[in-house]
């Protein structure tokens, strides 16, 4: 039985499901996946909490399933947080150098200094991710610690959400009995999953398409850049649907799954589909293609959003490798095609989890990117330098919570 140190554990709280996985790390750095559990989700509208009571029972079902499995306890988990309401800003902090060489405490000192920025009362940060260093004059430096100069600017990217959405998923947690050791921005979680360095280095955009948001995260020279959250998913094509087709949203769904796509060309006007009807009526057959009508404006629609948000960024001649596409809606057909038309043929791919052993075949599918993404972060900040992680501690999440509950010191 593995032991509780070696534990990781991820736990997705979306918009359409709860998923937990459990991970057993070995001494090398080796990811072995060997529990998982998964559940649909009741409590949540586009990202965010809005139900106690139905999110803590799903969570719990899915805990559950994923300790049966695993044959473990779980005690603690690493969790994400998504909605609108959360901010991404750039910013940079400028400090003199104490001895003519970057040290560990310049790294630290121009962080916090980037860091101090007045964020609204009702916001926290979750995040701050270095970007570059400029030492003197040079800029595009990634490791300062050694380097000679005087004059030292951290760039980062700051991530903050609302308090009050935070305080619920913890609360949902601590129900449950969980611990939250830590929580992660959904698409910071899911690239850590499905990017490879080499996209991230070149200048990609990762867009995990969920059920109640898209969550996009742009990565330029190794680092991230922007973020943004789009209240749009897969459960506005299932509404579309429901409306377009005069069925039940369960039907819908599943209808959109097995022969929904977003590109009418790719479809033949032959296919026909049997919609279930309500109300004890006789199902009725339909052409494929109208259910494709119906989905192509709206992810045309989606991904123009999503094009706007890039050009807003300014970064949009920088994404040499393109798009990676996640979420369980990247699986709807015909998206890729429909990705590569809107965004001039940028090249486009499904982002699958990676790095990861054990029941790996299971958790490739797009729907499980932000949970192992979770794991895969888990043990980035497990393997942070003592030091490092002391000063995580002091401004990690008990503390932050702590501050925010009003009892900090
Ligand atoms: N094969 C498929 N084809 C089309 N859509 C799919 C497919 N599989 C799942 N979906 C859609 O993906 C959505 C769920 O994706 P996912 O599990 O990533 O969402 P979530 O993480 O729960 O939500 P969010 O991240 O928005 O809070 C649902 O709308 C579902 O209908
Ligand atoms: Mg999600």
């Amino acid at each position: 039985m593995a032991k509780q140190e070696n534990l990781l554990v991820g736990l997705d709280i979306g918009t359409s499901k709860i998923a937990c996985v459990v991970a057993e790390t070995s001494p090398d750095g080796k990811i072995d996946v060997i529990g998982i559990g998964i559940h649909p989700s009741r409590g949540l509208r586009k990202g965010v909490v809005v139900n106690i009571e139905s999110t803590v029972e799903s969570i719990r079902l899915a805990v559950e399933e994923a300790e049966l499995m695993a044959g473990v306890e779980i005690n603690a988990v690493f969790v994400g947080i998504a909605g609108s309401h959360i901010r991404g800003y750039n910013s940079n902090g400028v400090v003199a150098t104490k001895n003519g060489e970057v040290t560990k405490e310049d790294v630290e000192r121009a962080i916090d200094a980037a860091s101090a920025m007045a964020i609204p009362a009702d916001q926290q940060t979750l995040h701050i991710l270095p970007q570059e260093y400029i030492i003197d004059q040079q800029d595009g430096i990634r490791e300062p610690v050694g380097m000679s100069g005087v004059r030292l600017e951290a760039r980062v990217h700051m991530i903050t959400g609302a308090v009050s959405s935070a305080q619920n998923i913890i609360k949902c947690c601590n129900r449950c009995d969980l611990d939250v050791t830590d929580m992660v921005l959904e698409q910071v979680a899911s690239s850590e999953a499905v990017l490879s360095q080499d996209e991230k280095d070149i200048g990609v955009i990762l867009i995990d398409i969920g059920g109640g948001t898209t969550d996009i995260a742009i990565f330029i020279d190794g680092a991230i850049r922007h973020t943004a959250v789009i209240p749009i998913g897969g459960d506005h094509l299932t509404n579309d649907l429901v409306i377009g087709l005069r069925t039940s949203a369960r039907e819908a769904d599943t209808l959109k799954k097995k022969y929904g796509s977003c590109m009418v060309e790719m479809v033949s006007p032959e296919d026909q589909v049997e919609v279930p009807s309500v109300g004890g009526r006789p199902p009725r057959p339909m052409p494929r293609q109208i259910m494709a009508q119906i989905l192509e404006p709206r992810v045309q629609e989606l991904f123009e959003l999503v094009k706007g948000e890039l050009q807003r960024s300014g970064y949009q001649e920088l994404v040499a490798a393109g798009l990676v596409l996640t979420g369980g809606s990247s699986l709807l057909h015909g998206m890729i095609e429909l990705a590569e038309e809107t965004f001039d043929g940028l090249p486009v791919r499904i982002g699958r989890a990676k790095d990861v052993g054990g029941l790996a075949d299971v958790v490739s599918s797009p729907v499980y990117a932000t949970s192992v993404g979770l794991l895969l972060y888990g043990q980035r900040y497990r393997h942070q330098p003592n030091s490092q992680r002391k000063k995580m501690k002091k401004n990690g999440l008990w503390n932050r919570m702590r501050r925010w509950f009003g009892d900090a010191p």
